[in-house]
């Protein structure tokens, strides 16, 4: 039996961590099990790329070291923990995936989504989410929300122009991926929000 597979994407700010919380406490009520993980990141290498990849003393790493950097982390994760929980019939939440290497490295460093796609071309053959829950909010009005920047990591740092075309990449992915991707208004309250991202894993047979 294979499993289902469902990522979050979103600018940063828009309340990504928060709505996981919101359903993680959701599945929890309603006795549904699930296996959440994160990217980059969820295995003991992975972390330690991610570390590699955030830390603001690497300003002189390459855009494509950067891209195979989240590339390299991502294969460890599937094949580690995404795919056996699959091949076992398990539900799996990724907190980003490869739209966020298209957003981020793709459209806003410039790499072109062709290149990332080659270079993550394991997740695309062998696992792609059934399902993206894009969190839809302009890294404008997120940052207004949030009250202002606190980042202190090397991609925070990258300034508002970055986060603009980060989100125009989104949204031309969630055209380019119409079948994937729930493109979720998060410009409401919290609840409003998690209510939305409810209902759309509820349509995709996710939950
Ligand atoms: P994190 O602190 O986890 O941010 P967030 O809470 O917004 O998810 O840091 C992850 C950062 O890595 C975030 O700025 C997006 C970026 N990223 C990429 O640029 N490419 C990728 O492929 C992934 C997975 C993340």
């Amino acid at each position: 039996m294979k499993g289902k597979f469902n990522t979050f994407e979103g600018c940063e700010g828009v309340g990504k961590s928060r709505q996981i919380r919101l359903l993680e406490e959701y599945l929890k009520d309603n006795g549904i099990k699930y296996y959440l993980t994160r990217e980059p990141g969820g295995t003991a290498i992975s972390e330690q790329i991610r570390s590699v990849i955030l830390d603001g003393n690497n300003a002189e790493m390459t855009d494509e070291c950067e891209a195979l950097l989240y590339a390299a982390a991502r294969v460890q994760l599937i094949k580690q923990e995404i795919e056996p929980r699959l091949k076992n019939g398990e539900l799996v939440f990724c907190d980003r995936y490869v739209d966020s290497s298209l957003a981020y490295q793709g459209k806003a460093r410039g790499l072109g989504y062709e290149f990332v796609k080659r270079i993550n071309s394991y997740a695309f053959k062998n696992a792609m989410p059934d399902l993206t829950v894009f969190l839809n909010l302009s890294p404008k009005d997120a940052f207004l929300r949030k009250g202002g920047v606190d980042g202190t990591d090397r991609l925070e740092l990258s300034g508002a122009a970055f986060h603009d075309k980060v989100y125009e990449g989104y949204l031309e992915l969630a055209k380019t991926y119409r079948d994937r991707f729930a493109v979720i208004d998060a410009s409401g309250t919290k609840e409003q929000t998690h209510a939305k991202i409810i209902a759309a894993l509820k349509a995709k047979g996710i939950i």
